[in-house]
């Protein structure tokens, strides 16, 4: 198995172009910087990510509801929620090429591109500024959301008066947010659209602490149980120096990537600032009613806030292998099979017209209860090579044997282990083995 620190960056960018997962946006124009497209199979590992997130925070708790809030908002949401004034980076321009560089990452006080001197510092907002309606002045400027928090913000009072929650309780979202990156690269990990999964929750203002380490140990148990490996996952609390305009306490989860420790998620403590600046700029009071205490307050905010991207680029990583097979070499993605592209992969060993006919069958018998792909193409072992690549947890090969008894054989992806079962039972077995039961027992009515 590869140690994390031999799988570079250009393994994961090819491998993700290659096959499908993730593609240079408008790449016939030259492409369009720090943006990304997301092919057959990138969308199927987002959408399980998203999946297996939405599961975990909305689906099987009863504190916390979901909402799908629009990305352009009322523009006094931006000067309520202090990004209008504090969303920015400090930027010097070279006057010589004219290139913009963020003062805070310079290493030398000249132009890193032609060592041109650069101009005094200017602050820069990282939001994309648009127009609502077709005049383009002052009054009609909105701009693209940089983060999904804000819509659920501004509803706080709707969902509380609709789902009668009480504290603690919280309100969730996935969705895309823009930003004006100045500095990027590597690969998706920053880019300028991108999406995230937020959830806010909110809590009396004496258990703030509880709450925060509580999401804490959520959201890293989050990642190890949807594969990553413990020793690549850290925590990083925030300096006071670092904090965003509005958080008391914030901690990084920290993923270790070919580039060294970055964030994947952060988790903030962003006190009662959201909903005490939207309570002033709309005149709406947000605060809540304690039917305990009879008193009203503005509940305190925890966030852990993901990025969709930066995850999926985490777990294409960490499931990143490589082997030694005969004269060459196995690629595989030990993906956790709740986000593998497909679950499993359908192989008529030939092309002969019944052995086809057969795994079509199993293939449409499959197909209503997992997502399975069907492969006729080149010999078996450069089939099984192609799903290994892509994650797929288990290959079905369709033999002639099977014309007599009915039954196939189950390959799984990362011990090559094989076991036979009844056609009649596949999905079954094949749903028991997703859901981790172990690969070599064979069910009761394995027959020798
Ligand atoms: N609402 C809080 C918030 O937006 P953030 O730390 O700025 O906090 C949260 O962003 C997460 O969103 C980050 O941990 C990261 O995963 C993702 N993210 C932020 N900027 C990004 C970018 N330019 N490209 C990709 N993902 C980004």
């Amino acid at each position: 198995m590869l140690e994390k620190s031999q799988v570079d960056m250009e393994k994961i960018v090819s491998l993700s172009q290659r096959r499908g997962f993730i593609f240079q946006s408008s790449e016939i124009y030259g492409g369009l910087a720090s943006c990304w497209d997301y092919g057959p199979l990138g969308v199927e590992l987002k959408n399980n990510i998203k999946k297996a997130w939405w599961r975990s925070i909305v689906q099987e708790r009863d504190d916390i509801v979901g909402i799908d809030s629009s990305i352009l908002m009322h523009p006094k949401t931006w000067e309520a929620s202090g990004h209008i004034q504090g969303f920015t980076d400090p930027l010097a321009e070279c006057k010589e090429c004219h290139l913009r560089w963020r003062i805070d990452e310079l290493k030398s006080a000249n132009c890193p591109n032609c060592n041109g001197e650069l101009t005094e510092p200017q602050r820069f907002n990282l939001m994309f500024k648009t127009f609502i309606g077709p005049v383009e002045d002052k009054a009609s400027i909105t701009y693209l959301r940089p983060e999904t928090a804000q819509g659920i913000f501004v509803n706080f009072h709707n969902i509380l008066n609709t789902t009668r929650k009480r504290l603690p309780f919280g309100i969730a979202q996935i969705g895309k947010a823009f930003r004006n990156e100045i500095t990027t690269g590597n690969f998706i990990f920053r880019s300028r659209e991108f999406e995230q999964m937020e959830l806010e929750y909110f809590v009396k203002p004496d258990s703030d602490e509880h709450w925060l380490n509580y999401w804490l140990e959520e959201r890293l148990r989050w990642y190890i149980n949807l594969g990553i490996k413990q020793g690549n996952l850290r925590l990083r609390q925030h300096g006071q120096d670092e904090l965003a305009h509005y958080a008391r306490n914030c901690y990084d989860i920290d993923y270790l990537f070919p580039m060294g420790w970055s964030e994947i998620e952060g988790i903030a403590n962003r006190g009662d600032f959201d909903l005490r600046q939207h309570s002033e700029y709309s005149g709406k009071n947000l605060d809540y009613f304690d039917g305990d205490t009879n008193g009203h307050y503005f509940p305190i905010i925890i966030e852990p806030s993901a990025g969709v991207d930066r995850s999926l680029l985490a777990f294409l990583i960490d499931a990143y292998d490589e082997e030694p097979d005969k004269d060459e070499l196995r690629v595989l993605l030990h993906l956790h099979p709740d986000l593998a592209p497909y679950k499993a992969a359908i192989l008529p060993l030939s092309r002969r017209p019944p052995l086809v006919a057969l795994a079509k069958d199993v293939y449409d018998s499959v197909r209503r209860h997992l997502m399975v792909s069907y492969d006729n193409s080149q010999s078996i072992g450069r089939r099984y090579r192609r799903q290994d690549e892509i994650g797929t947890p288990f290959c079905v090969t369709v033999d002639f044997e099977s014309l007599n008894d009915n039954q196939v054989t189950i390959r799984d992806r990362d011990t090559m282990n094989q076991i036979r079962v009844p056609i009649e039972e596949l999905t079954q077995v094949l749903i028991a083995k997703l859901a981790g039961e172990n690969f070599v027992t064979q069910p009761l009515w394995k027959t020798e």
